[in-house]
C-alpha cells in the first residue's frame, strides 16, 4: 500500500501540461466499441482507470494496441460478446458506458453494476429510461443488469428533470445505430460530452447538438471509422493544478488546456484576487507576495456551472482565503465525507446540510490523512502543500485512478512530494 509523504510550505512555481481527459477518455474507448472498423486515438490519459477499461474490453474481444505514447488503435471488428460479469466491470464507473455501446452493436448488453467513486447514491435509472424508450426490456438480478432490444430497436426520446453526464453519453451512443432520431432532451452540456460526440461523428455517426441541451442523434447503418480523433485537455486536472499554484501563492502554467473550458474556476479565482492570465492554448495562475486571497461563495452545478470533481480542491482554496467562504454541494448528495479528514489537519469547516462554511484563512497543521475518493485525494494533496509539518496521504491508489504522473508533475514545479509504504503497515511487518 503507497503512500505520499509531503512536506507543506512550499511555493510551486512552473510549467505542467495537463494530459488528456479522464472522463472523455472513457466514454470515447467503450463508444469504440459500436464501430465497424478500427480507429486511432491519441491523447490518451495514462491512468488506471483507463486501463482498466480498455481490459474490459480486450475481454470483450476488442483488438487494443498501444500505438505511441498516449497513443491506441481499437479493432471493435473482433468483439464477440454483450457480457462483461467479470469483477473488472464492476471495479469502475464508466463501464456503464458499455450498455449503450453494447445495446447498439448487438441490441443486448449484460454488464454487472458500476461501481466507482463514493459519493452516495449513484443511481442510473435515466439510463434506464432512455434504453427503454428505445425498446430496451431491462432486468436488474444479483447485481448483474441485462439489456435486451432484439424484439424491437428503435430511436427513442428522453427527457431529464436532472442533466446527467452518464445518461447522456450512455443513450447517445446506444442511440447511434437505432433506426430513426433520438431526441435527448434537458442533456448535460460538458465538454466530454461533446468530445464523446465529435469522436462518434467523426467516424462516421450523426449526432447533432452536443454542447446543447437537446441533442439529435440520427441512427445510421454502419460506422466505419477507420479515423484518428484526439481527446480533449482534462478539465479537472488542469483545475487542480491552477488551485495548487494559487493555494502554495506561486506562480503556475498550465499548458495544453482549453481556457474556455476552465472559465467556471478562472472567473472565481478571479473574483477572489488570484491573478489569471490566458493564451490560447494555456492559463497562469499567480498569487503575488502582497496579494490576499478573499473568501467566496461556490455552488457545484452541471457544465457550464462549477464542476462538482473541483469542490474539494476548491474547498482548500476558501483554506487559505480571508473570511467567511461557502461551498454548495448542489450535484452529490454526499460528497463532503473527506472534511472530517480535513479537520484533522485544523481545518475550520462547518457543515450545514449541502453547505460547507469555512473560516479562513487557517494555518494547516500535517497528519495522516486518507484519500478517500479520487477528487477528495486530491484535495488532501493540496491541503499537505500549505500544511505545517509532514503530511502522509495514505491509500493513494485512488488518486491515481485520475491523474497521471501526479507526482512527477508536482515535483517538477516544487512540491516536496514523494511515495513510501504506508507507515502503519510498515509498522505492522
Ligand atoms: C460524471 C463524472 C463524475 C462527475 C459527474 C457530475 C464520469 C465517468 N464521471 O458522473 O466524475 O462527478 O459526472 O459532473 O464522467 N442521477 C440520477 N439518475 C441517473 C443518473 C444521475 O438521478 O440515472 C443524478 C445523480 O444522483 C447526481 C446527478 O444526477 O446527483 C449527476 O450525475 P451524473 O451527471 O449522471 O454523474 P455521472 O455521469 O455518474
Amino acid at each position: 500500500m503507497a503512500s505520499y509523504f509531503i512536506e507543506g510550505g512550499k511555493r510551486l512555481v512552473g510549467d505542467i501540461k495537463i494530459s488528456g481527459s479522464k472522463n472523455a477518455a472513457l466514454g470515447i474507448i467503450a463508444a469504440s466499441m459500436v464501430l465497424d472498423g478500427p480507429c486511432t486515438i491519441d491523447n490518451v490519459p495514462l491512468i488506471s482507470d483507463v486501463d482498466v477499461l480498455l481490459n474490459i474490453c480486450r475481454k470483450l474481444g476488442a483488438t487494443i494496441k498501444q500505438s505511441g505514447e498516449g497513443s491506441i488503435t481499437i479493432d471493435p471488428t473482433t468483439v464477440t460478446t454483450y457480457e462483461s460479469t467479470h469483477e473488472m466491470t464492476r471495479s469502475i464507473r464508466a463501464s456503464y458506458y458499455l450498455l449503450g455501446a453494447l445495446l447498439s452493436r448487438f441490441q443486448k448488453a449484460k454488464l454487472t453494476m458500476p461501481g466507482g467513486c463514493d459519493f452516495g447514491t449513484r443511481p442510473i435509472n435515466l439510463h434506464i429510461q432512455g434504453f427503454r424508450s428505445m425498446g430496451a426490456k431491462d432486468e436488474l438480478k444479483n447485481g448483474i443488469i441485462t439489456l435486451d432490444a432484439t424484439a424491437e430497436y428503435h430511436s427513442g426520446h428522453l427527457y431529464m428533470d436532472q442533466a446527467s453526464v452518464g445518461a447522456t453519453i450512455n443513450v447517445m451512443i446506444a442511440a447511434t445505430k437505432a433506426p430513426g432520431t433520438t431526441v435527448i432532451e434537458n442533456a448535460a452540456r460538458e465538454p466530454h460530452i461533446v468530445d464523446v460526440a465529435n469522436f462518434l461523428n467523426i467516424m462516421g455517426a450523426s449526432i447533432k447538438g452536443a454542447g446543447t441541451d437537446t441533442i439529435r442523434i440520427k441512427g445510421v447503418d454502419r460506422i466505419p471509422g477507420n479515423q484518428h480523433y484526439s481527446i480533449i485537455p482534462d478539465q479537472i486536472e488542469a483545475g487542480t493544478y491552477m488551485i495548487a499554484g494559487a493555494v502554495t501563492r506561486g506562480n503556475i502554467v498550465v499548458r495544453n488546456v482549453i481556457p474556455k473550458h476552465m472559465e467556471p474556476l478562472s472567473m472565481k479565482m478571479k473574483s477572489m484576487g488570484i491573478q489569471i492570465e490566458e493564451g490560447d492554448d494555456w492559463i497562469r495562475v499567480s498569487v503575488g507576495s502582497n496579494d490576499v486571497i478573499k473568501a467566496t461563495n461556490f455552488k457545484t452545478m452541471p457544465y457550464p456551472g462549477f464542476p462538482t470533481d473541483l469542490q474539494p480542491q476548491a474547498l482548500i482554496l476558501l483554506c487559505v482565503a480571508e473570511g467567511i467562504g461557502k461551498m454548495h454541494e448542489a450535484v452529490w448528495a454526499n460528497r463532503f465525507q473527506y472534511i472530517e479528514e480535513l479537520k484533522r489537519m485544523n481545518a475550520d469547516v462547518t457543515i450545514a446540510g449541502p453547505i460547507a462554511i469555512v473560516n479562513g484563512p487557517q494555518q494547516l497543521t500535517s497528519a495522516r490523512v486518507p484519500a478517500r475518493d479520487l477528487r477528495a485525494g486530491a484535495a488532501m494533496v493540496l491541503a499537505a502543500l500549505i500544511a505545517e509539518g509532514t503530511t502522509e496521504i495514505t491509500s493513494v491508489r485512488t488518486i491515481e485512478r485520475g491523474y497521471q504522473d501526479f507526482v512527477a508533475k508536482l515535483q517538477k514545479v516544487g512540491a516536496a512530494i514523494t511515495v513510501g509504504e504506508d507507515s502503519e503497515m510498515l509498522e505492522r511487518e
